[in-house]
């Protein structure tokens, strides 16, 4: 994988994460999860009552963002990811950050300053990004593009009981309203809007497992580099 780039985009909640920590684990490259970064920021927003500004004067909002610093370190072999000094990443998952992520996500001058983060990680192990413009835009020279979807029920049960083990206090419907909203806000936006580019892998994992989905990519992978 040394030099490569996978780039892995698609909807809400369809396991782009979990499927690009087992694939970098077992290829022993980079996985960035670039979601992370605009709820790192959207965090911190919603914790310095900037988030009502969203709308009103984004201008505004967009000038701290200047004091927001978002950086990964090495922690165990695994990059984290850290807001302003802190290590946050138990906190990005929340359904409060999830509910204004599409919105902060919208501003072309957080989604500038993110890419700019996200084209500066070392990549010399190979890197597995996700997201939902990696092979569009931050990777559009990528090796290898793929698109996950799967059915709303499925993704949201999944992200509900994720949340419901970590002592969350939602609803099945709370979870469903939220996810079609983000993926409607992620594909309608002017800026880098979440497309099926020509050049992906479109997996509809629905029914499939994943080490299915593992196994699949092994496959493409070793016949794609190492043939
Ligand atoms: O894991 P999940 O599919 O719920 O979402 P995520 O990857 O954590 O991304 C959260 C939100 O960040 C998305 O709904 C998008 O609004 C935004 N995002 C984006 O605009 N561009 C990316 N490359 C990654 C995420």
């Amino acid at each position: 994988m040394v030099g490569r780039i996978i780039a892995i985009d698609g909807h809400a909640s369809t396991g782009k994460s979990s499927l690009a920590k087992k694939l970098s684990n077992e290829f022993n490259c980079t996985h960035i999860n670039s979601g992370s970064m605009y709820r790192a920021v959207t965090l911190y927003m919603i914790n310095n009552n900037l988030i009502k500004y969203i709308k009103s004067d984004t201008n505004y909002l967009i000038s701290k963002l200047n004091d927001v610093k978002i950086e990964f370190r090495k922690d165990g072999g695994k990059l984290k990811l850290f807001l302003n000094g802190e290590n946050i990443e138990k906190d990005l998952n929340s359904l409060v950050v999830s509910n204004e992520v599409s919105n902060i996500a919208a501003v072309p001058e957080i989604r500038a300053k993110l890419v700019k983060l996200q084209r500066e990680i070392d990549r010399s192990n190979g890197i597995i990004m996700d997201g939902r413009d990696i092979g569009s835009v931050v990777f559009p020279n990528a090796d290898i593009k793929l698109f996950l979807t799967a059915s709303i029920e499925v993704r949201a049960k999944r992200r509900y009981d994720e949340l419901i083990k970590k002592g969350a206090n939602v609803t099945l419907n709370d979870v469903i309203y939220n996810i079609e909203d983000r993926d409607l806000k992620d594909s309608n936006r002017k800026t880098s809007p979440l497309i099926i580019d020509d050049d992906a892998i479109l997996i509809d994992n629905t029914n499939k497992t994943i080490s299915d989905q593992v196994r699949m990519i092994k496959e493409i992978i070793q016949s794609r580099f190492y043939n």
